[in-house]
């Protein structure tokens, strides 16, 4: 399989403030990495956005920061005239 010829993308794990801090978005991403490691092989991608101060969270599931090596920075555009 080509690098990227599966791409998967994962918006936004949220977990309610007086749930924080349990364990409960370690599970959510602990299900998706599971079941996308169910449905797919070598070459996949895996892509998210992670909300400003939050990536160490990810680091833990493997997600590394770019720009890196491989790729540039990520882009994003906001359909909002408060962020133009
Ligand atoms: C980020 C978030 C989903 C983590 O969920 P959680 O249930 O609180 O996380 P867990 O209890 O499973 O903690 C997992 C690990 O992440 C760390 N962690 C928790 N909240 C974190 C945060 N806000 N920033 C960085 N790391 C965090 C914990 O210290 C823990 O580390 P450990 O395994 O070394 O003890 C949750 O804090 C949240 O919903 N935040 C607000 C919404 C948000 O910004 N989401 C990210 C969108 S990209």
């Amino acid at each position: 399989m080509e690098i990227g010829s599966i791409t998967f993308y994962i918006q936004d794990i949220i977990v309610s403030k007086e749930y924080q801090g349990k364990g409960i978005g370690t599970h959510i991403m602990n299900r998706i990495m599971d079941f996308i490691s169910s449905v797919t092989a070598d070459g996949a991608v895996v892509g998210l956005f992670t909300a400003k101060g939050k990536e160490s969270f990810y680091k833990k599931f493997n997600f590394i920061p770019s720009p890196n090596e491989f790729g540039g920075s990520g882009m994003i555009q906001y359909w909002n005239e408060r962020f133009n």
